[in-house]
């Protein structure tokens, strides 16, 4: 099974290479409200590809591993703060209140940064796709250049409500003008601004005293401090990887960029996406080779999928282990583990804790939940499995049901291997059954019963002959 993915696509690890870093600081700004986002979420909370943006900048940074870094928060701080394990001393979380502006956002920093001498990596909480890598050339550029900042820029093609950047043909900038600040001509400039900078925090704290609020929107920007720096250069960056989030339109222009990103890197590990745009997948799952993904499959969480399995058309994964060989038809499973050779669907349903093993096969309308199936057994048609334990080469007839559940609690059932259950069968929990078994169509079994033998509970048919003619003599 490949995990060769993971360090390109998914938050590496923290990678041993990169040496902590004294001299670095960083602060991530995640105050804002969101306004456009018209949610009641705050926006660095919004989820992208199962996490949030916050996280999702965060971890992309903490890879770097700087001396501190800062979270400033301040609407519905509570709830960002909560959003976020602090493992390690290393995030310190400043509130800002009120919220007036990404400048105001960093002044918070001063009463902390009192004796720092080194940089400051400032990262607009809303921007998750950039990478790590990215950064890093940035704070190699910086460095290089001795700039007083060093800030990302892109040229995009629909540069609408970013700040605009207006340099010199030797690469420094002169300053950021806010799209909503911009006159016609200006916004005619596309090189705009990412919010993602590297200060020398010697130089910013002089000049963050200073940042007004004279501007269509009443805010302190950051982005003045450009202006006001002795020098000012810019790294530009790929413009799917500088998208900021303000509206669920950017939300889902990004979490298309995300998917693309992760379909790609799979197809060219060798596996079939059919119809990429219809699928989405985590960047926790691992595919084996030959892989095959039908469309509308969705594969969610820590998912790992052996050599050669078929998944979809039409299914929903989610962490969930598959071994080699199988596939899932139109189903849902979820925190189970499958093994070789077994087929799933259409239309089954495979809730959490649930084992099934080699060359099993699980039909349509069959639900299968906290269960062990054993190898070779075959689950067809129109069942309930839940809570049990089955058996190798067991046959479960269409409609049997186990009924676990007495309005109280749960309770097991157990199915000994070769064992047959006839279509609408309940067994009624708890319950033991013994191995080659027959149960007849229709029985409601509710005691035990022994290896070897059959067991039957219905009442009898009657017949009653002549019984149509004699009613329409009448
Ligand atoms: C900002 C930049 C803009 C840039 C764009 C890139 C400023 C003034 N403008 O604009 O030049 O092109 O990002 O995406 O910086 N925040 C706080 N406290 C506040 C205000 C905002 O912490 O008082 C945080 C927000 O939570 C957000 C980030 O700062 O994570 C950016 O704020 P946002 O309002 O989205 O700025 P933009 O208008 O996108
Ligand atoms: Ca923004």
């Amino acid at each position: 099974m490949s995990n060769k993915g993971n360090n390109l696509i998914k938050f590496p690890e923290l990678d041993k290479s990169i040496k902590h870093q004294s001299m670095l600081a960083i602060a991530i700004l995640a105050a804002g409200k969101g306004t456009r986002m018209k949610s009641s979420i705050p926006k660095v909370l919004q989820p992208l590809g199962g996490k949030t943006l916050l996280q999702r900048v965060l971890e992309t940074c903490l890879i770097l591993k700087p001396e501190k870094c800062f979270l400033i928060v301040g609407h519905k701080s509570d709830k960002v703060m909560q959003s976020l394990p602090n493992e390690n001393d290393l995030l310190s979380f400043v509130i800002q209140k009120p919220q007036n502006g990404t400048g105001h956002a960093v002044q918070q920093l001063i009463p902390y940064l009192a004796d720092f001498k080194g940089d400051l990596l400032v990262l607009n909480g809303d921007v998750p796709l950039l990478k790590s890598e990215t950064i890093q050339k940035l704070i190699k550029k910086h460095k290089d250049s001795n700039c007083d900042v060093t800030f990302l820029t892109s040229l995009l093609t629909n540069p609408k409500g970013y700040g605009r950047v207006f340099s010199e043909s030797n690469g420094k900038v002169n300053e950021i003008i806010e799209d909503k600040d911009c006159n016609e001509t200006q916004l005619k400039n596309k090189l705009t601004n990412a919010g993602i900078y590297c200060f020398k925090w010697n130089k910013l704290v002089k000049v963050l005293e200073k940042l007004s609020s004279n501007n269509k929107q009443n805010e302190i920007y950051l982005t003045d401090s450009i202006s006001q720096l002795e020098s000012a250069c810019h790294l530009e960056a790929e413009q799917e990887e500088v998208m900021g989030i303000n509206d669920k339109i950017q939300l889902a222009q990004c979490e298309k960029a995300l998917q693309a990103r992760i379909c790609n890197y799979w197809m060219s590990e060798g596996v079939t996406i059919t119809n990429p745009e219809s699928c989405s997948i985590s960047e926790d799952a691992n595919f084996g080779q030959d892989v095959i993904i039908e469309p509308q499959t969705h594969i969610r969480g820590k998912c790992d999928i052996g050599n050669g399995c078929v998944l979809g058309p039409g299914s929903l994964i989610k962490d969930s282990i598959i071994g080699k060989n199988s596939s899932v038809t139109l189903s849902v499973l979820n925190n189970c583990e499958i093994k070789d050779f077994v087929s799933i669907g259409p239309f089954a349903n495979i809730r959490p804790h649930s084992k099934i093993s080699e060359n099993c096969r699980i039909g349509n309308f069959v639900e299968v939940k906290q269960s062990t199936i054993n190898k070779n057994t075959k689950i067809n048609h129109l069942s309930y499995i839940g809570d049990s334990s089955l058996g190798k080469n067991v046959n479960i007839g269409a409609g049997t049901i186990t009924a676990n559940f007495d309005g109280f609690n749960k309770h097991k059932t157990v199915i000994g291997d070769h064992t047959k259950t006839g279509a609408n069968s309940v067994l009624v929990a708890p319950i033991d059954i013994g191995s080659k078994v027959t149960i007849a169509g229709g029985s409601t079994i509710t005691k035990d019963v022994p290896s070897g033998s059959l067991a039957l509970e219905r009442s009898k048919q009657h017949i009653k002959l002549g019984w149509t003619n004699s009613k329409e003599a009448n």
